[in-house]
């Protein structure tokens, strides 16, 4: 069984509630909200009051990947605004112990994301401080990226890891998670699948893609 999100940042922004009220009535199970600061990756996207105008829209997780430097910044404008999960990147300017620990203290679930290249060992001493773990499947900063194939190991390795340390902790994939790429994914051990522009939003009829997408990857 997977749990699928949207990325918010793949939907058509003139028409978010819409869109919104299009995928909850497809089912899915929660909202990744890509945070962008043009410095930790090359793009911008969005920030904590698109966050609080959504939150109406929707009782399912928001999810908000904090592709930023120094994210304990903005740890607690984004629960103030109504964010369930926070995930910050374990190669941006962070302490790390103490920014999940901090995520924790809030109420919300804790993650950490890994670029592509970044070895599993920057988990070691934080396994128990982690909810989840996002691994990037693209390098980070934009939707409609390839999937980079080495990452079915690294999620392998990562399940591996997990096991092994008996912690309850889920896979998050993120970039890239589509038709061709879901099932050996959850082979692999994800359980938390981001889907843009591949899957969810490849038509303008969001109820059905997520129909479909649901069906496809529970069948
Ligand atoms: C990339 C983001 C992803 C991306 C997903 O930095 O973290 O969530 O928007 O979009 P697709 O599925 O098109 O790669
Ligand atoms: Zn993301």
């Amino acid at each position: 069984m997977a749990l699928i999100g949207p990325s918010v940042m793949c939907a058509d922004w003139g028409n978010l509630q819409e869109n919104m009220e299009m995928l909850e009535r497809g089912g899915v199970d929660f909202y990744h909200f890509d945070i962008m600061d043009g410095s930790f990756v090359p793009n911008f996207t969005m920030g904590p009051d698109l966050l609080k105008a959504l939150r109406p829209y929707s009782g399912k997780a928001f999810d908000i990947h904090l592709m930023v430097q120094e994210p304990e910044r903005y740890i607690g404008m984004f629960a103030e605004a109504g964010a369930d999960w926070i995930t910050v990147h374990a190669e941006s300017k962070v302490h790390l112990q103490r920014a999940l620990q901090y995520i924790r203290k809030l109420g919300l679930k804790a993650g950490v994301a890994l670029n592509p290249s970044t070895p599993l060992s920057a988990l070691d001493y934080v396994l128990d401080d982690l909810d989840h773990v996002c691994l990037m499947t693209v390098n980070p900063g934009f939707a409609g990226q390839a999937f980079i194939p080495s990452m079915y190991r690294k999620i392998e390795d990562l399940r591996k890891v997990i096991d092994a340390s008996g912690a309850p902790i889920d896979i998050q994939v993120d970039g890239n998670i589509g038709y061709n790429t879901i099932p050996k994914v959850i082979e692999c051990g994800a359980s938390m699948l981001v889907c843009g522009t591949s899957s969810l939003f490849n038509s303008a009829d969001l109820e059905a893609n997520a129909l479909q997408l649901i069906e496809y990857v529970n069948k």
